[in-house]
């Protein structure tokens, strides 16, 4: 790659500590190694008035971070509202939950024609840009439009739902559109794929797909890259004195219990009630696992300020205020939920003292938890992983254990089978897994997508054609 590597995305890393979350933990490793720029929201709100943001910019190794402020008409209208009241729940399939209004939808796109500006004055000809996430969609056609010819790709972290879902979005055409302006279109799985080249073909005409590319203002490729973790990192972050303090001070403390653990942030979309729901249902099913099994649900403190979030913060609190209330006893509590973010040494510590992992989303784009479980599982004593049908890593992890979270009793089925399973049947399936984690790592993902966005198959585009 010629150029630098410029990449935009909502969160910006906070670059003093280490990265929480999915997506900023995956790019802040990839900028430290491969250099670059990266420009995104600092994370405060402020009162400036209608003035534009101001860009603060800080040098750390060879990565240049650009970071923006928003005020308070901008976190309601753009983060709070477009994009995470009306867009997060219709790609999560939650059309019920969404709401929208039009001021909203215009404060977003104002939002996306401030972050191109910004980028304008940074940007250089041989440059490749790489914006990410829901929040982003229309940014490719603000650069296009300010002519711009750079190979620019996007990359959805979410999952894409069926054309009838996205049609139900005032404006989807219009806004589904502007990702033609970009080179490579990037979606976590195939189905994510399927779906978009479906609803291109539906909303704009069967000639506007030819194979994987869209046909539309010059060609964009689309394609599949899910994303990966760094396995090599997380298994060192599971061998740090962090992480065997807690592992081994959990075992001691569950010496006579098995731990299934459930790690999320905490968003409607993971399916934690119906988790909880199914735990207790096992528990039911198979009293001889009363008082051995306990579940340790974190859920991480996310998007509070929207109501759908605190609505499902006070479910799952009365949730499990029920169960234990039910089926606990003086010396065991079935379900211990902890509403707090953990390190990711700390995380690790839990996944090794775990027995089962219940990964069992509603809608998920990828679920990195997964992965990062399994990277950590002692290899000789794995865990089981019981993973949903609708997380998009089910479609690389088919040797978890495959579940429909909405089907309690087979959810609860399963994880019975989890905890019983013989050690030589985990250690199958656990080798199998590990295996796909690494051949589809984080590195590989990063690749893959620059490779294929800086081939010579893309024709230039001329202004034109944008
Ligand atoms: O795409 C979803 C995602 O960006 C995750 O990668 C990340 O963990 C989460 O959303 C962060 O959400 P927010 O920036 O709203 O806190």
């Amino acid at each position: 790659m010629a150029g630098r590597l410029i990449v935009v995305s909502n969160r910006l890393a906070d670059f003093h500590k280490p990265a929480a979350g999915g997506l900023a933990v995956a790019l802040s490793g990839i900028l430290r190694q491969r250099g670059g720029v990266w420009l995104g929201w600092s994370g405060k709100i402020v009162n400036r008035g209608k003035e534009d943001a101001q860009i603060i910019r800080t040098a750390v190794g060879n990565v240049e971070y650009l970071s923006i402020d928003l005020n308070e008409e901008e976190f309601n209208g753009y983060y709070k509202g477009y994009a995470n009241a009306t867009l997060w729940p219709i790609l999560h399939h939650r059309v019920d939950l969404a709401k929208f209004d039009k001021a909203s939808e215009k404060i977003y796109r104002l939002m996306n024609a401030r972050f191109a500006k910004v980028l304008l004055t940074e940007i250089q000809d041989d440059d490749v840009v790489w914006v990410h996430d829901y929040h982003l969609i229309p940014l490719g056609e603000e650069l296009r439009a300010a002519g711009k010819l750079n190979k620019v790709g996007f990359f959805l972290h979410t999952p894409l739902p069926p054309s009838a879902i996205l049609a139900t979005l005032p404006n989807n055409s219009s806004l589904l559109s502007s990702l033609f302006s970009y080179d490579l279109i990037g979606f976590q799985s195939q189905e994510d794929k399927r779906n978009f080249l479906n609803y291109v073909e539906w909303q704009f005409g069967k000639d506007s797909v030819e194979g994987s590319k869209v046909i539309r203002r010059g060609k964009s490729v689309v394609g599949a890259f899910p994303i990966g973790i760094d396995v090599c990192e997380f298994q060192s972050i599971a061998q740090s004195k962090t992480a065997q303090a807690m592992r081994d001070g959990m075992r001691e403390e569950y010496s006579k219990r098995q731990l299934v653990v459930g790690v999320d942030r905490l968003d409607y979309s993971k399916g934690i009630p119906h988790r909880v729901h199914s735990f207790g249902e096992f528990l039911h099913r198979f009293p001889q696992m009363q008082r051995s099994a306990t579940l340790i649900q974190i859920a991480s403190p996310s998007r509070g300020e929207i109501e759908t979030y605190a609505d499902i913060q006070r479910e799952l609190e009365a949730l499990c205020g029920s169960v234990n209330g039910d089926l606990g006893e003086l010396d065991w509590m079935p379900v211990r939920y902890i509403h707090k973010t953990l390190c990711q040494e700390e995380l690790a510590g839990l996944y090794q003292a775990a027995k089962v992992a219940l990964v069992t989303p509603l809608r998920d784009g990828m679920n990195l938890v997964a992965k990062e479980f399994v990277a950590a599982q002692n290899p000789y004593k794995p865990g089981v992983l019981v993973l949903s049908r609708f997380a998009g890593v089910a479609e690389q992890m088919p040797e978890a254990l495959i579940v429909n979270p909405y089907d309690t009793e087979s959810v609860a089925y399963a994880i019975h089978r989890a905890l019983v399973m013989p050690l030589a049947e985990r250690q199958e399936r656990h080798r199998a897994l590990l295996g796909k984690i690494k051949d589809n790592d984080l590195h590989w993902w990063c690749r893959s997508f620059l490779q294929r966005l800086t081939q010579p198959e893309f024709e230039s585009r001329s202004i034109k054609s944008v």
